[in-house]
């Protein structure tokens, strides 16, 4: 199941990524093989617990661990800094020590709580990823970005804090609700349009066999790996997200517009992806860069994931392209724009005509329906 461990190396030291079925039952000899012995602060929320935290607590106890657990409410809206300050008071009036480690179990809102909790709390303490949703076994959980949100916007509190192991359990998967999971596979054909044709070849094999949509797939794991690992490569070249890592926001850079037009809630993180990356495809097109085909090609691939790509009709291209403007990817006044040039390879540009985005933005709700 682990035979390729993929590993993420940075600055603060290597870690390695582990995916597969039924891995959860590993993780007492994982923490024992990285010399973590202290106490285990497990950190998840009231969706995720129920399903696996008295198992994993009862696992690590029977190895000698002492493990207490914290449940936040399920959602966003947990990841805010009075939550954090709700984990901090646990763990210090429970006199949490230097050599302990924090265990996040959940998504990605569970994992960039915790890590930012274990970033902070006596200036730093280990930290585990357990991620359950396929949001954060492909990208959240890999990198070592924490943090929580800020009333006036998103991801603005925060902190890198690398963890000492990622351990994707799929099996874990069976319980996510599906359009979750749906939402996840726009970051992983995201990965395959971004950097990997192979991963994309491989998507559209297993939708034409109208296979891997279950969450129990035998295939789910190596497919899994594979998206990590374009993830795993990009953060070994840019740890801090000042060139390569870039190119994991195609599609983003409209998606956000379209996920805060929408209101948060109304589209899930991963469809205003979809979204943002036919939009991405479009102005590429647009531009001479990438072959319509591929467009149309990608296009399928996210209806085939069950995913959106028509813009809601009732959000207004002129907000879109305002809120766009607004984006803390906006540097010197320029929007950069991650844009296809093949299925696998994409680049960065900050020269795309504001008139050629208005127009992709008013045609697209006519074409794509
Ligand atoms: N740190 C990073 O690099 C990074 C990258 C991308 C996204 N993010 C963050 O990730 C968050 C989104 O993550 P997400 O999509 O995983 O959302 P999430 O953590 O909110 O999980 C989605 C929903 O599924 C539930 N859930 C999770 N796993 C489950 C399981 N196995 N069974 C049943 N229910 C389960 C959760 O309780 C929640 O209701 C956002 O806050 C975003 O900002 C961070
Ligand atoms: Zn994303």
């Amino acid at each position: 199941m682990t035979d390729q461990i993929l590993t993420i190396t940075t600055t603060a030291g290597s870690y390695p990524i582990l995916v597969g079925s039924g891995l959860l039952r590993e993780l007492p000899a994982q923490l024992a093989a990285l010399g973590l012995r202290g106490r285990l602060w497990l950190i998840s929320d009231s969706a995720v617990f129920p399903h696996y935290g008295p198992q994993i607590e009862g696992n690590l106890r029977d190895q000698g661990y002492t493990v207490s657990s914290h449940v936040v409410p399920s959602g966003e809206a947990s990841k805010e800094l009075a939550t954090v300050a709700g984990c901090y008071d646990w763990m210090i009036a429970g006199n949490v020590e230097r050599r302990d480690a924090v265990l996040a179990l959940g998504g990605g809102v569970v994992g960039d709580l915790a890590g930012f909790v274990a970033a902070t709390v006596l200036r730093g303490i280990a930290f585990v990823q357990l991620p359950t949703t396929l949001l954060a076994m492909v990208d959240s959980a890999l990198g070592g970005k924490t943090g929580v949100n800020h009333p006036l916007g998103k991801n603005l509190i925060g902190a890198f804090h690398q963890p000492r192991l990622v351990l994707s359990d799929t099996d874990t998967l069976a319980t996510l609700a599906p359009r979750e999971l749906r939402a996840g596979w726009a970051e992983v054909i995201k990965h395959g349009v971004i950097r990997d044709a192979g991963l994309f070849a491989l998507l559209e094999r297993y939708a034409a066999e109208q296979s891997v949509l279950d969450a129990t797939a035998a295939v789910l794991p190596a497919l899994i790996r594979r998206a990590a690992k374009v993830k795993v490569d990009v953060v070994n070249a840019d740890e801090r997200e000042t060139g390569e890592r870039m190119l994991l926001n195609y599609g983003h850079t409209l998606g956000h517009a379209v996920e805060a037009a929408g209101g948060y809630g109304a589209l899930l993180h991963g469809e205003a992806v979809a979204i943002g990356m036919d939009l991405a495809g479009q102005i590429a097109t647009h531009l001479g860069m990438w072959a319509e085909a591929d467009v149309l090609r990608q296009r399928q691939l996210l209806h085939a994931y069950g995913l959106p790509t028509a813009l809601p009709e009732q959000l207004d291209p002129e907000d879109l392209l305002e809120r766009t403007l607004r984006d803390k990817k906006v540097r010197a006044g320029r929007v950069r724009w991650i844009l296809p040039t093949a299925i696998g390879h994409a680049l960065v540009r900050d020269d795309v005509p504001e008139a050629l985005v208005h127009g992709v933005l008013t045609q697209h709700a006519d074409h794509t329906q």
